[in-house]
């Protein structure tokens, strides 16, 4: 079964969302109009819609998070679902269940949809082959694979500001190698028909084959931001790091550090994002995180939308099974 097949129910609409590879501009677009639909919701006296009520959603977050997990359930609780996040540093995972064993347990309660955070690239395409068909599973971040929400909200807060994709040029800065929001954005940035996609970074953090997914890459920061349109910068993923792969983080900032001096390169409107979180004097000076051309903390309001729009089209999928 391909990845775009686990993914869509027989109509083509969405049942889980793992990746956005394999999925078309269409059904991308369909995401952020009705994630802008949700955005004034957001923005009422009462942020609730009655669109999920009754339907239950576990948040399973085995990796840390702060930004996913926080919006994913106030996503969640702003579609007037019932929403549990199960704390996993004092659940049986450190008795040592299994995760199908884990998800086998919560499905037995008869939930409705698992939001999944997992260090283990495929962690969620393996939960969603498990599933009953009635249950949706989103992925909030596996190993270096995808995030695909996270690239949803990047794409969702370029097109407020930058409507027209094929007329852009961004530029991806960092450590792209143990990045899953990096991969995820190439993909969206490409089915969106982005004009150029730069990845920008050392030798060491860019991986050789990425040319094949259609970008460019650089390992001077200057040129790789000569008349960007969107800057994305990356964390530096220490905790994916098993060796040497930047000489020291100041080598590294004097190197790839987003500056104001060197934003200037960027064109003047240039829009300057990061995922989070962000190591300040590490990836970016302060002055650029704060700054006018910044939207990073437009990108975690959006994350809300994005997330209610996920969670809503994946409710309305067709799950096989008829009333007997
Ligand atoms: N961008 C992102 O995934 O942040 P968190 O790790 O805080 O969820």
């Amino acid at each position: 079964m391909t990845k775009r097949d686990l993914q869509l129910d027989e109509h083509g609409r969405l049942r889980h969302f793992l990746t956005i590879e394999g999925l078309n501009r269409a059904l991308l677009e369909s995401i952020m109009d009705t994630a802008e639909s949700f955005a004034s919701v957001t923005e009422q006296t009462v942020k609730k819609v009655p669109l999920l009520r009754g339907k239950t959603i576990v948040n399973l977050f085995f990796e840390t998070s702060t930004r996913t997990r926080t919006t994913f359930e106030l996503a969640a609780k702003r579609l007037s679902a019932d929403v549990l996040t199960v704390n996993i540093a004092t659940s049986a995972t450190t008795k040592g269940e299994s995760l199908l064993d884990t998800i086998r347990n919560i499905e037995a309660m008869h939930v409705d949809m698992f939001v999944v955070r997992h260090a283990h690239s495929g962690a969620a395409h393996f939960i969603a082959r498990h599933v009953a068909p009635h249950i949706s599973v989103i992925n909030a971040g596996d190993g270096r694979h995808a995030h695909p929400t996270q690239a949803m909200l990047d794409v969702f807060t370029i097109r407020k500001h930058k409507p027209d994709f094929g007329k852009l040029t961004v530029a991806i800065v960092g450590d792209v190698l143990h990045s899953r929001v990096a991969r995820s954005e190439i993909h969206a940035l490409r089915t969106l028909g982005v004009r150029e996609i730069r990845v920008v970074g050392p030798r060491t953090l860019i991986p050789s084959d990425i040319e094949t997914l259609g970008v460019r890459i650089h390992h001077d920061l200057d040129t790789g931001l000569r008349e960007a349109d969107v800057i994305i910068m990356l964390r530096l993923q220490r905790e994916r790091m098993s060796g040497g792969f930047i000489p020291s983080a100041h080598e590294y900032y004097a190197r790839f550090g987003l500056t104001a001096a060197r934003l200037t390169l960027a064109k003047p409107d240039a829009m300057v994002m990061h995922p989070g979180p962000i190591n300040r004097g590490v990836e970016m000076e302060s002055r650029v995180a704060d700054g006018s051309q910044s939207v990073i903390l437009q990108q975690v309001t959006h994350g809300i939308a994005i997330r209610m729009a996920v969670m809503s089209m994946a409710m309305q999928h067709d799950s096989g099974e008829r009333p007997a």
